[in-house]
């Protein structure tokens, strides 16, 4: 029961702990609620193929979500979800984030911009650079790249920081104060819905004035299988989405890959060398040409995966591999624990990019998820990889960085967020 305790304070090793001490497929009682923990990827795809099957959900979360995401993608179901990934995905295929590529390159030389505008020695604050253009890209995306002036709207950009901060207290509150808790966050409450407001009118405003390109714009013209557009509150609901879903999980997994590669020399050396072969501008074609730092962008995600674990529950009886599992379970797949499984991968908690250059076992394969799986993989999972190996390359390409070797430890957050700031020092 400690190893369930432990989740409060540094989930990832509980984990780990629950795997080691209770084994692959670990079952608990917590205030009279069965938990199912699974830790290796035969039975983690079961689970998931049930899901596809519509025995497994995530509606235990849906009430605790519904005040921030409302209907959109990540918290939506049935009907309402599908219709909406139908709509959504095309955007974020592999073709469609071509599209955004504009996007992505133009943001990413603002940052090297300012990066090679500083004098020899300053210091750099990497995760706020590194925020700060993530976010710059989304509501380029969101909001139309022909028109600069929303990037300096700082309240735009404040109310984006307020729900995406909002997020996990109002999800603690629902789920372990069962609502009572909300009290302890009135004010935090307030001032997310009072951000949403705001950034509800801003999309409205955006949406009528045409921007056609924009993805806000895009998404109003988009019709479903029976030729209806979508709905001007699921419309909102899916802006708020992109932000929340988006944003910090680039965000820190930028940061994390910079802290890494940042302790071993001759990784980032190679890396650089690697990017340093690029002619002109850093685009889609030039990074597909990056092997060595492709694999140690999935070697960052592998040791710190931004889901640790996918929650699902069921609200029916099902059986996993011979095992009853009760109605009203919850079924936690442990990403976190897969990804550092000795049996998967040698020396799991080294940074060791190679490992992606090799051909992956069929362990390797099913159990690297930092994408989730199944029908709710990440929709954004093309638009993320593009966008962070344009943002690294550019930044590499054009500034020297001495990255700070400061322990950085994760933050408890919804997210496996670093814990502390990086920083580097431009040479
Ligand atoms: C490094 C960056 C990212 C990581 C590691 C990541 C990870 C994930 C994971 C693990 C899931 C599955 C959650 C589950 O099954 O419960 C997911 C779903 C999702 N992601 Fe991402 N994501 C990233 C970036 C993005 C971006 C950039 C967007 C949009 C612009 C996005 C939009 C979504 C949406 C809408 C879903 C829900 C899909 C559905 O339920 O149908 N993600 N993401």
């Amino acid at each position: 029961m400690i190893e369930l305790l432990k989740l409060a304070t540094d989930p990832g090793q509980a984990l780990i702990n629950i795997k080691q001490k209770r084994g692959q497929q670990a079952s608990y009682k917590f205030f009279g609620k069965d938990l199912f923990f699974i830790s290796n990827w035969k039975t983690s795809q079961k689970i998931l193929e049930l899901e596809g099957a519509g025995k497994v959900g995530r509606n235990f979360l849906y009430n605790a979500k519904k005040p921030t995401f409302g209907d959109g993608l990540f918290n939506s179901h049935g009907e309402t979800w599908a219709n909406q990934r139908r709509m959504v995905q095309p955007f974020f295929s592999k073709n469609g984030i071509e599209q955004w590529e504009g996007v992505f390159v133009s943001e990413s030389m603002k940052t090297v911009q300012s990066l090679t505008g500083l004098d020899q020695g300053s210091n750099v604050d990497m995760s706020l650079e590194l925020k700060s253009l993530i976010q710059r890209i989304l509501i380029g995306v969101m909001f139309g790249s022909d028109d600069y002036e929303y990037s300096v709207d700082q309240e735009l950009i404040s109310s984006i920081d307020i729900i995406v901060e909002g997020l996990f207290p109002s999800l603690l509150a629902e789920t372990l104060g069962k609502g009572y808790l909300k009290h302890f966050f009135f004010l935090q409450n307030k001032r997310t819905d009072n951000a949403i407001r705001y950034f509800h009118s801003y999309v409205m405003e955006r949406i009528s004035t045409d921007n056609d390109g924009s993805l806000a714009t895009l998404l109003a013209k988009t019709k479903d299988r029976s030729g209806c557009p979508m709905s001007q509150k699921l419309l909102l609901d899916e802006a708020i989405t992109i932000f929340l879903a988006g944003q910090d999980s680039t965000v820190n997994t930028l940061i994390w890959f910079f802290y890494l590669i940042g302790q071993e020399e001759t990784i980032y050396e190679k890396i650089e060398s690697e990017i340093n072969e690029i002619d002109g501008t850093i685009g889609f074609d030039a990074i597909n040409k990056l092997n060595y730092t492709k694999a140690a962008l999935y070697e960052t995600m592998r040791l710190y995966p931004q889901a640790l674990a996918l929650a699902r529950d069921t609200d029916q009886g099902i059986d996993i591999d011979g095992r009853y599992i009760n109605p009203g379970s919850s079924l936690i797949i442990s990403i976190y624990a897969m990804h550092r499984d000795p049996a998967v991968w040698a020396n799991p908690f080294s940074f060791v990019p190679e490992r992606f250059l090799e051909e992956q076992s069929e362990a390797q394969k099913g159990s690297f998820m930092p994408f989730g799986a199944g029908m709710h993989n990440c929709v954004g999972k093309y638009f993320a990889e593009a966008e962070m190996l344009i943002i690294i390359a550019s930044i590499i390409k054009h500034v020297r960085l001495d990255i700070s070797r400061k322990l950085i430890l994760p933050k408890i957050s919804i997210t496996l967020k670093p814990g502390n700031l990086l920083t580097a020092i431009k040479r």
